[in-house]
């Protein structure tokens, strides 16, 4: 329940001093200079105001699980948390009801550990697949990013405590991630970069926002009030308080003005020397009439308006014992339904008993997540290859202690991943051809079939490189595919690539040397345990690309990413406006490696029997999906709408709908029913969203590209205007 708070009568017998701080953090935790925060390894603080009975709230990352530190000084116990698959993983689960699952677990976990609002989910688009921070991130395409934040929100902010949808916005890149301009058409920012956050607002009402660290037409903004107060507020009716980056901006007085109610981390103390406090700004501002003292104060009830929600506020006894366990089947859950098979030419599954070798250091060092404030602590992250040797499966024991022996041997001892800052100075990355042809002779003579495990590991506050060992295999891991491939293939035996990657990697060039790929992403703790399901067939994949794989680097649109001049960006034009992935690649016909909604199953799914119905202002668009193959399986079917040329141009199609069906049976059919909203469709033609008059094509898609069935129907609006 929470307590009846006054909050004008708190405001009123605030001292000025207290109204300063009290929209400022409390300066970054666990620093030298700063105290403990109540929880050690949270990001952020609000300030205490005993007198006034206002708590302390506390403030932790991450969209893959609670970020706060395992371990505390003096104390015996551990505070792991869940590890979660990474936000494009669980966006490939295309499941509504799972991501609201997760965000549960990740609620309570909050709730459970004395955190009162969760940073996360991150909204922004993957418009560039170099971008550092993309495995934070759901999707190139705004309402499948939507839809994943919407069910995920209302999950956490079921247990008691808020999310933070970030970073708002336009923050696509890492790239001088602070200071970077970036210049967009308001079309492709209001279709594309504003609109998840606009859908997720609007269905799910977050407690808070985060804007972001860039400039958004020369203006930080944190520091707009166009975005924080005309768009936020007044245009879509946001009710909770607005916090910055960590460190964002630069004028503290700005972004009070703005509609930036809360200040993060904030400088209490000289943390940084090139910056005063915040709170010395807004006193000379207030002091000097710049800065009104009813702005102030508006700041401060948006903010307390949220905080008495809080477990906080509400004295909420916390454990410090969440049910990891129950979590951790959670995490595995979505990772099994965030899996994507993206080949698979009978290689797959391989069944019972069957001899296979795992090669690939990747097997060992196994990629959970990435790095950052994005990381995770968990209790343990399962390897691919235990998990693999707990299933019971048989891969080849000389070769699984090897591996073990070699990667000791050549990281001295520990071959956990460090997740510090990841840099290869720090942790070089590991050869992979450490066979000699005549040894892989041998071992495709006493086994079935063959996995490769390659795995890429990034992280927030770089950008990916496009070189050998990121975006492109190195030498030695093309030279290990090939030796596997031709040695097991001329025997008739199977070779499997497992892409252990929390991004797109460059494909076509050697996809044909394997007989089945199997995208893993980053799984979170549970990873050994999901690859050994997934290829032992007690799972069938029913994951579907969030985001697309090129064929080649150089058809990606974003062609000015990450901004000009070259070598050190000051500014970035999205010049290819709303042509972002599929939109692009659909309406220009540039062939990709796997397409926009693409996953395979181990069973075959027949469609048929759309009906295309208008019920006043929504459309209902229905369908069969028959498991038509051997397996039992789930099927994600999605509803692409094509618009009549009119007078605005559009991509060849959208994404306007999705679902996904239960675990189908062979033979079972499932009927499913997409309802479209009719002012969804619409398009902002640089002034107003507008529905242009005419004949709408609904192709009802297993993929962006496999459509399977199509509908006609016609709309006229009066006068065009929403
Ligand atoms: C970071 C990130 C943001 C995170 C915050 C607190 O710099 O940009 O996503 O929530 O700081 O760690």
């Amino acid at each position: 329940m929470n307590k009846r708070l006054d909050i004008e009568k708190i405001v009123s017998e605030m001292t000025l001093e207290e109204k300063i701080q009290f929209v400022v953090g409390v300066g970054m935790l666990n620093h030298k200079d700063n105290p403990k925060g109540k929880v050690y390894g949270a990001a952020g603080e609000t300030m205490e105001i005993e007198r006034l009975g206002i708590p302390r709230t506390s403030y932790a990352d991450g969209p893959a699980g609670l970020r706060i530190h395992p371990d505390r000084e003096g104390d015996s116990r551990k505070y792991h948390t869940t590890a979660f698959p990474v936000e494009t993983m669980l966006a490939s689960t295309w499941n509504r009801e799972l991501l609201r699952k997760v965000g549960e677990a990740m609620g309570r976990e909050v709730a459970e550990y004395g955190i009162d609002i969760l940073l996360a989910p991150a909204v922004n688009i993957h418009r560039n697949p170099l971008c550092g921070r993309n495995f934070e991130y759901y999707s190139e395409d705004p309402l499948l990013s939507a839809e994943m934040a919407v069910a995920f929100v209302q999950g956490v902010q079921s247990q008691g405590v808020g999310a933070c949808v970030k970073h708002f916005v336009a923050n696509e890149q890492e790239t001088n991630r602070m200071t970077i301009d970036t210049v967009v058409s308001e079309r492709a920012l209001r279709e594309i970069y504003l609109r998840p956050f606009e859908i997720v607002i609007r269905k799910a009402r977050p407690w808070t926002v985060m804007s972001s660290y860039n400039k958004l037409y020369g203006k930080y903004t944190s520091q707009s009030e166009w975005l924080l107060t005309k768009i936020l507020r007044e245009e879509w009716g946001f009710e909770g308080f607005v916090m910055t980056d960590w460190f964002a901006g630069d004028d503290a007085v700005k972004q009070i003005e703005a509609g930036n109610d809360l200040i993060m981390p904030g400088r209490s103390f000289q943390y940084f020397a090139n910056r005063g406090s915040e709170v010395a700004e807004i006193r000379r501002a207030i002091e000097g009439g710049e800065l009104s003292l009813d702005v102030l104060e508006e700041r401060i009830k948006a903010i307390l308006k949220v905080l008495i929600k809080t477990p906080a506020f509400n004295s909420y006894e916390y454990s410090n014992s969440p049910d990891l366990d129950a979590h951790a089947c959670i995490s595995y859950e979505a990772g099994c339904e965030g899996v994507v098979l993206l080949k698979n030419e009978k290689a797959l599954p391989i069944t019972a008993g069957t001899p296979f070798v795992v090669f690939g250091t990747g097997q060992l060092e196994t990629i959970r997540g990435g790095t950052g404030s994005g990381e995770t602590h968990p209790r343990y992250t399962i390897s691919l290859l235990d998990g693999i040797i707990k299933r019971g499966l048989a891969a080849d024991r000389e070769v699984v202690e090897f591996y073990r022996k070699k990667i000791e041997e050549l990281r001295g001892g520990d071959y956990r991943i460090s997740y510090g800052q990841w840099n290869e100075e720090i942790r070089p990355k590991l050869p992979e051809n450490l066979f000699e042809r005549a040894e892989l002779e041998e071992l495709s003579e006493r086994n079935e079939a063959a996995l490769v495990v390659i795995s890429r590991i990034s992280g927030e506050g770089k950008d990916r490189r496009l070189e050998k060992g990121d975006y492109y295999l190195t030498d030695d891991e093309l030279e290990l595919i090939t030796g596997v491939s031709q040695a097991f293939r001329k025997k008739g035996k199977k070779v499997v690539g497992i892409l252990n990657v929390g991004s797109p990697i460059e494909v076509q060039s050697w996809i044909d040397l394997f007989d089945g790929i199997l995208l893993l992403w980053q799984p979170g703790q549970e990873a050994g345990r999901i690859l050994a399901d997934v290829i032992g067939g007690h799972v069938n994949p029913s994951g579907k690309l969030p985001t697309t794989f090129p064929n080649h680097y150089a058809d990606v649109p974003s062609r000015s990413f990450p901004g000009e001049p070259a070598d050190n960006p000051s500014v970035v034009s999205y010049d290819e406006g709303i042509y972002v992935g599929y939109r692009y690649y659909e309406t220009f016909r540039v062939e990709p490696a796997f397409e926009f909604g693409f996953g395979l199953s181990y069973t075959d799914f027949e469609y048929s029997d759309l009906k295309i119905e208008r019920d006043g202002e929504e459309l209902s668009v229905s369908f069969n999906v028959k498991n038509n193959g051997g397996a039992a399986g789930k099927e994600v079917s999605q509803l692409y709408v094509k618009a009549p040329k009119g007078k605005i141009d559009k991509p060849r199609i959208e994404l306007r709908g999705f679902e996904k069906t239960e675990l189908l049976q062979p033979g079972e059919e499932e009927r499913l029913t997409v309802r479209l909203p009719v002012d969804e469709i619409a398009s902002f033609d640089g002034y107003r969203w507008i529905i242009e008059q005419g004949d709408y094509e609904f192709l009802i898609g297993a993929s962006s590209r496999d459509i399977r069935l199509t509908g006609r129907i016609g709309l006229r609006t009066a006068g065009g205007d929403l």
